[in-house]
């Protein structure tokens, strides 16, 4: 969406610039604030990620891209007090205690690092994931889904589909993933919804979370387990020899040493939780109050899996990139961002833009030929380096949950208007705080889908 003559001067400081959109108030009270924010700024705006901490937000396709692929310019490492890559984050800017400083503190893990160390460390992820028997999965999701439908039509025929059902989905993820007992799957849920929470309660919940990774950890030191990824990442041993800084004589890069197990293992419950938790709501939340999806999901025309793509370039889960920080002044979209600035990227925004701007919908022309009326390009799941390691297993945890419900809860249909939900606290994900539905009566699991 071009935008001809923005207001703000293109060589505005950051740190200069004023009245600026607070991002989390403005998602909570659900403004569209994307038209204003491009006639006052054009396609990168300066925001508030909380009051007195800005950032770059950007908007275009084509920014975003360059931003995620681009991680020598566009750094996820907040760099250190003595060496900031993002000094707010050190001068007290940032409150410590804060949930934006527990999310954005350095961890040794892919989340937080870039350049070898990223390579290193994402490498040991790609591994585990790769190891994963994708029909087990499957099968494990949709029969752990049927236990929880099993329940919930027990009750009666009204449920909250986010209470009861979709919040826990990743638990079951995290239970196949690492092979806990659904006891402490559930206690994860609650510490992942805390970290991601926004609020002082991050970092608390990141020190018991730790607790509990150590916990596991040693205990499978005694005892491995078969095919859990926890025993993959204590076993993985990098392919590329040599890699690391050789500064340390005792340290055997080889494998992961025990704070980036430790990190690591973090990283992928907490990235997952919250991202899984947002894919299952919005997508029954859309084939819930879309008339049309609703339709085309009814008659056949649209199966789940087309509906989980729809979901991604129309209303994707995933709000914003976490933020990465300028390394040297740079020009991007027509604007001068200085060494040392955080940005953040619109995900969501850009992927409907991109589509609105460059498909006709009602001749089906495609006005840029690239791209077509049944094009699935979607950012949700990022670009670059960063890119998501688990797109093929969160597309199957989240299949499976929502095929479950469409199939078991016939009739399905939401008792608030759908402008009446609310959404989550997260600056990240973008979800329903409730879908309160109500359903005929529960037929078994050979049932067909609404
Ligand atoms: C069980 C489910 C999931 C797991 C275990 C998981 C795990 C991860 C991990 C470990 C990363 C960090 C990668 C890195 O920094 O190199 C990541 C990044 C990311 N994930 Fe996922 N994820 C899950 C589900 C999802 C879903 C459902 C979405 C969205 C539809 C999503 C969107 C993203 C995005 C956008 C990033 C990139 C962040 C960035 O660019 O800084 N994830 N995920």
């Amino acid at each position: 969406m071009p935008t001809e003559s923005p207001v703000r001067d293109p060589h505005v400081r950051l740190d200069d610039a004023a009245g600026l959109t607070d991002l989390v108030t403005a998602i909570m009270s659900k403004q569209d604030i994307y038209p204003q924010l491009r006639a006052e700024w054009g396609p990168i705006a300066a925001v508030d990620l909380i009051p007195g901490v800005p950032a770059w937000l950007a908007m275009d396709w084509d920014d975003v891209m360059d931003i995620l692929r681009s991680p020598a310019t566009f750094t996820r490492d907040v760099g250190t007090p003595e060496e900031p890559n993002w000094p707010a984050f050190f001068d007290g800017r940032v409150p410590p205690y804060s949930g934006l400083a527990a999310f954005c503190s350095p961890r040794a893990n892919a989340y937080y690092t870039d350049g070898w160390h990223h390579e290193r460390l994402r490498a040991a992820v790609d591994h585990v994931f790769a190891e994963v028997d994708e029909k087990a999965l499957g099968r494990y999701v949709r029969q752990m889904c049927d236990r929880m439908l099993d329940r919930i039509v027990k009750r009666g025929t009204e449920t909250d589909l986010v209470a009861n059902y979709t919040a826990f989905v990743p638990a079951l993820a995290v239970a196949y993933m690492y092979e806990f007992d659904d006891e402490d799957a559930l206690k994860l849920g609650d510490l992942a919804k805390a970290i991601f929470s926004y609020t002082e309660a991050a970092g608390p919940a990141f020190d018991e979370l730790y607790d509990m990774l150590y916990f596991h950890i040693e205990a499978r030191r005694d005892a491995p387990a078969d095919q859990d990824m926890l025993t993959g990442l204590m076993h993985w041993q990098d392919p590329v020899p040599g890699r690391g800084p050789g500064t340390y004589p005792d340290h055997d890069y080889r494998y992961l040493d025990r704070d980036e197990l430790r990190d690591t293992a973090q990283m992928i419950l907490s990235a997952g939780f919250e991202m899984a938790v947002a894919y299952t709501t919005t997508t029954l939340e859309k084939i819930l109050s879309d008339r049309g999806l609703a339709t085309w999901v009814r008659r056949g025309r649209l199966d789940i899996p087309e509906t989980l793509d729809w979901v991604l370039v129309r209303k994707s889960p995933v709000r914003f990139t976490p933020p990465r920080y300028v390394t040297a002044d740079v020009v991007l979209g027509g604007r001068l961002l200085r060494k040392g600035d955080a940005i953040v990227t619109a995900v969501a925004h850009a992927t409907l833009d991109k589509h609105t701007d460059t498909f006709d919908p009602y001749t089906s022309v495609g006005i840029d030929p690239i791209w077509s009326s049944t094009s699935r390009a979607s950012l949700a799941f990022g670009a670059g380096p960063h890119r998501c390691p688990a797109h093929r297993f969160s597309r199957i945890v989240v299949e499976a949950a929502v095929d479950r419900a469409v199939n078991r809860l016939p009739g399905m249909q939401l008792t608030v208007p759908a402008d009446d939900l609310g959404t989550g606290l997260s600056l990240w994900a973008s979800n329903a705080d409730r879908l309160p539905v109500r359903y005929q009566h529960a037929i078994d699991h050979a049932s067909s889908p609404v």
